[in-house]
Parts: C-alpha cells; sequence; structure tokens
C-alpha cells in the first residue's frame, strides 16, 4: 500500500500563497534561521515519489533550480504539461481522479508520496488518501490567498502526533488523519 503524506507551509489565515501565486513572504528573510530546514530534509529523505498540481509544477520550474532532483515527480493535470529536456527522466505527467492516480502510483511502485499543492492536496484528503500532514504555520495574515484547504462533504478528523515551535514564530504540527 502507498502512502500519503503532505509537508506544507500556511499562512495563519490558511493561504498557501498569494492570489497570483506569491510565495515571497514565506521566503522573506527575516525567518531565516541558520542551519534549520524545520525538518524537510529528513521528511523529505522518507518518500520516494512527489505528486503534485500543475500550478505547484509551474511554480517549481520557474525556480533557478529544480527543487526536486533524484525524486520520481508526477504531475497532475487535465491537459498537456511541457517538461523541459533535462527533466524527463525524473517528472512524468498523469491525470484520473485521486483514487486512480494512487492505483497507478501504487501499480508503478511509488511506496511513500508526497502531495502537494493546495487543490491537489484537499482532492487526496476528500479520497481519504492522506495519512499524515506537517504543516508548519508562519506569523502572518494574508487576508487572501490560494487556500491550503477547501470544501468538505464530510470532517475529517485531525490527530496530533507533535507540534513545535520555531525561534522565528514558525509553528509546525504533525497530524495523522483519520479516516
Ligand atoms: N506554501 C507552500 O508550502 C506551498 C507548497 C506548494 C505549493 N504552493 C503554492 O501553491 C500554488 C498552487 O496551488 P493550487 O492549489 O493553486 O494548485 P495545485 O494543486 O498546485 O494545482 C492545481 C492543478 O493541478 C491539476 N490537478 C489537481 N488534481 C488533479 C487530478 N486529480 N487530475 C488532473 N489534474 C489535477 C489541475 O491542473 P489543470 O488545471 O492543468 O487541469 C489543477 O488546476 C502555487 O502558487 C504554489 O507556489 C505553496
Amino acid at each position: 500500500m502507498i502512502t500519503c503524506w503532505v509537508f506544507i507551509a500556511t499562512s495563519l489565515d490558511g493561504f498557501i500563497a498569494r492570489q497570483d501565486g506569491d510565495i515571497s513572504w514565506l521566503t522573506n528573510p527575516a525567518y531565516t534561521i541558520a542551519s534549520e530546514d524545520f525538518g524537510f530534509a529528513e521528511f523529505y529523505s522518507t518518500v520516494d515519489t512527489l505528486v503534485m498540481g500543475r500550478k505547484t509544477y509551474e511554480t517549481a520550474l520557474g525556480f533557478a533550480e529544480w527543487p526536486y532532483a533524484a525524486k520520481r515527480v508526477v504531475v497532475l493535470s487535465h491537459k498537456t504539461i511541457t517538461i523541459p529536456p533535462h527533466l524527463t527522466t525524473n517528472v512524468e505527467h498523469m491525470t484520473g481522479s485521486p483514487g486512480e492516480v494512487a492505483k497507478k502510483l501504487e501499480a508503478s511502485g511509488a511506496r511513500h508520496v508526497y502531495v502537494d499543492g493546495g487543490q491537489t492536496i484537499q482532492g487526496f484528503l476528500r479520497a481519504g488518501l492522506i495519512g499524515e500532514m506537517t504543516i508548519t504555520t508562519i506569523p502572518i495574515l494574508l487576508g487572501g490567498g490560494i487556500p491550503l484547504f477547501g470544501p468538505l462533504e464530510r470532517n475529517i478528523y485531525l490527530k496530533i502526533i507533535t507540534s513545535k515551535t520555531f525561534s522565528n514564530g514558525f509553528v509546525q504540527t504533525r497530524y495523522q488523519v483519520s479516516v
């Protein structure tokens, strides 16, 4: 069976980016703590596959360096996506419901999957496919933007595994998702 995990940062009012996709508030140097990656490297080392929405993929393509080297990246989109030549061995395109995607991933060998992008996370949550979420809350109110969470047909209950604070005001909570 595959396990799907979320590791994401959000503003206190629940946004992962401004409406235009801006995430500069997240990478503000004022938040930097020397030698602190907020647990990302440890988490990242445990995943074999990333599944991300087309919009998150496009953001990542705009970074100076491809941030997901040496991992299989599956991009979800209902349309054709552009994969630069240097990424064709790592990046692939998939479509389908979260359940269908999970089945295809499992059949192709994925085991520990990092799900990223607001709409994509919401789809996997609604389908009951997310096992754990690590959410880092940034002490900022944006007033609007792209939401981490969205409408649900039923409550989703969460159990806190750990919660910690950082000297820059980040609060990181790891939740187990009960289905
Ligand atoms: N704060 C953070 O830590 C963090 C982390 C990740 C991303 N972000 C930011 O969040 C923003 C993107 O989030 P988002 O919620 O707008 O979008 P997203 O989840 O990254 O992408 C949404 C798109 O993914 C495709 N998609 C999702 N599920 C699908 C499925 N089951 N089958 C086929 N296609 C599917 C669709 O693409 P099509 O429209 O092409 O069909 C949909 O429009 C970016 O600005 C990114 O930088 C922030």
